[in-house]
């Protein structure tokens, strides 16, 4: 059976086309493009045959503004840590952790630690650790499903762990359950320059 060249190209043209979004136009989105990208991270491998993953939708532009609030908060106290003459270069660093502020839509995914095999090797922190990188390998798979459903629908997004330094705290304001983890926050919207078209 032949290659199905015409499949790569169009892959191949939205990875190509695909670019962090950090700025988003105001338009909202309607849930129903929301649930076409969900529907294609849904889709998503999984290691140890376990898909102990989900994808949450927060589209509250308060708690939004909120969890980014609670991000800057969270850096200025890390900040107080940081060496003196590399405060600044953190500051601009940390910039980039808030930038899903103005993103009208956030997609959580998460994930649930589900012991197996680390069960059937107590105390074994190997096993423990390749256990936990599994499923963080798992909803890194679902993050990057997620980019190219957006590209494909012409959407803007951006994968970002770092807002994840104040991880608590995030749980906490979008009430993700305790045995679960937020993998990443990724900030959708349409892209800015399609204010300018209308
Ligand atoms: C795991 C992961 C975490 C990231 N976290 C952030 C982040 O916290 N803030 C941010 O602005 N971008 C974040 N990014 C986006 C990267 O900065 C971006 O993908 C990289 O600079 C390459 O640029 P491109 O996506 O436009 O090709 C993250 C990307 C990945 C894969």
């Amino acid at each position: 059976m032949d290659c199905d060249s015409a499949g790569y190209a169009a892959l191949k043209s939205i990875a190509q086309s695909r670019k962090s979004c950090r700025t988003f136009s105001q338009k909202p989105l309607d849930a129903e493009i929301v649930q076409k990208v969900i529907d294609v991270a849904m889709l998503s491998p999984y290691a140890s045959g376990r898909k102990n993953w989900t994808v949450r939708t927060v589209r509250d532009c308060e708690t939004i503004v909120s969890a980014a609030g609670l991000v800057q908060a969270h850096c200025k106290i890390l900040s107080a840590g940081v060496r003196e003459d590399m405060r600044d270069s953190f500051k601009s660093y940390a910039e980039n952790f808030v930038a899903f502020k103005t993103a009208p839509v956030l997609l959580l995914t998460e994930f649930r630690v589900m012991p197996a095999l680390s069960l059937m090797l107590a105390g074994n922190q190997e096993i423990a650790r390749w256990e936990r990188e599994n499923f963080i390998k798992s909803i890194s798979c679902v993050s990057m499903l997620i980019l190219l459903a957006a590209e494909s629908l012409n959407l803007g997004a951006c994968c970002m762990t770092g807002p994840l330094l104040a991880h608590d705290g995030l749980a906490r304001l979008f009430k993700v359950k305790e045995s679960r983890e937020i993998g990443a926050l990724i900030a959708l919207g349409y892209k800015e320059q399609e204010k300018d078209n209308g």
